[in-house]
């Protein structure tokens, strides 16, 4: 019979070899003819599966919403710098992107992860959030440096609203916010961000959607499938930065004297 040489790699997402591309076994013909959107062919290349339109349209919310958050956050602004010293655009995309970690947009992983693990063992907020403080750790998808329990961030808003009417069950959001009530008794500047909303609602989109089986949901929220929302959505924005520091034809940029605290 057949003897198969060895390969060297594996893939199981895609599939260029026929007479057009095919994602997760779906041609792009049916992708264009049948009207699919971003949201779809993330369902395809990252979970490997049509998911119902109310997941895929959150997704695209969710990359909608975090696509930009002005020039002054700290992607935007080394993309803004980058792109101002004369880089490329590659270059200046992913001087920002490096920035996205656990302190800005890379927190939904964790989120996900800690939320998920607290809430499947029964902690209540008081319990998870002073369990976290004796570990030393921040409670990731919490805090945030301009947003305040007075001042929310329209984005957690928008996100829960949709997930409230679409979603079978908010369960792991509620807890999200149950911990947000806690810790903004504790500090003002303590509220679910856009990383916790996040973070949050796609274990409820992953648990409530029928789609995904709790193994799957495990390795998901293991392996770290959630940052790539905001690492993609945020591109589009570091993209525009780039864009419009090299229309507007900006010098070099160089950080004031008087803004730098000169010390021994
Ligand atoms: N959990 C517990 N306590 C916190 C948290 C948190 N997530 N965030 C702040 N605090 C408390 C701490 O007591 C902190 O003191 P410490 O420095 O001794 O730990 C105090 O508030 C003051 O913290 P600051 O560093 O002044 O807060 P800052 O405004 O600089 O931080 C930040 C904002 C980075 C978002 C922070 O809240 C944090 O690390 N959150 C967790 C990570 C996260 O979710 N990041 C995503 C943000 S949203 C986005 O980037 C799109
Ligand atoms: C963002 O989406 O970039 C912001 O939430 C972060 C910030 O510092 O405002």
């Amino acid at each position: 019979g057949k003897v198969r040489a060895p390969t060297h790699i594996i893939s199981t997402i895609s599939d260029d070899r026929g007479e057009e591309p095919c994602y997760a076994g779906v041609p792009m013909s049916s992708i264009v003819e049948q009207g699919y959107g971003v949201g779809d062919v993330i369902s395809l290349l990252w979970f490997k599966r049509s998911l119902p339109r109310y997941c895929t349209h959150f997704i695209e919310i969710c990359i909608m919403l975090c696509a930009d958050h002005g020039p002054c956050v700290s992607g935007a602004h080394n993309t803004i710098v980058t792109a101002r010293a004369g880089k490329d655009l590659v270059s200046s995309l992913v001087s920002g992107l490096l920035t996205i970690g656990p302190r800005f947009g890379g927190a939904i992983d964790d989120a996900a992860r800690y939320f998920k693990d607290a809430y499947d063992r029964g902690l209540t907020p008081y319990e998870f959030v002073e369990g976290m403080k004796k570990k030393g750790i921040r409670v990731p998808g919490i805090g945030h440096r301009i947003k305040r329990g007075d001042n929310r961030d329209k984005r957690v808003e928008l996100l829960q609203r949709f997930a409230h009417t679409h979603f079978p069950s908010v369960k792991y959001m509620e807890y999200a916010v149950q911990v947000e009530t806690y810790t903004l008794s504790k500090a003002n500047n303590l509220v679910l961000n856009v990383d916790g909303a996040i973070g949050s609602l796609f274990l409820d989109l992953l648990a409530g959607s029928g789609m995904f089986s709790k193994q799957e949901i495990d390795e998901i929220v293991e392996i770290g499938y959630l940052n790539g929302l905001f690492v993609l959505a945020r591109s589009i924005g570091l993209i525009g930065h780039t864009f419009d520091q090299k229309r507007l034809k900006q010098p070099l940029y160089r950080h004031p004297w008087e803004d730098v605290l000169y010390t021994k």
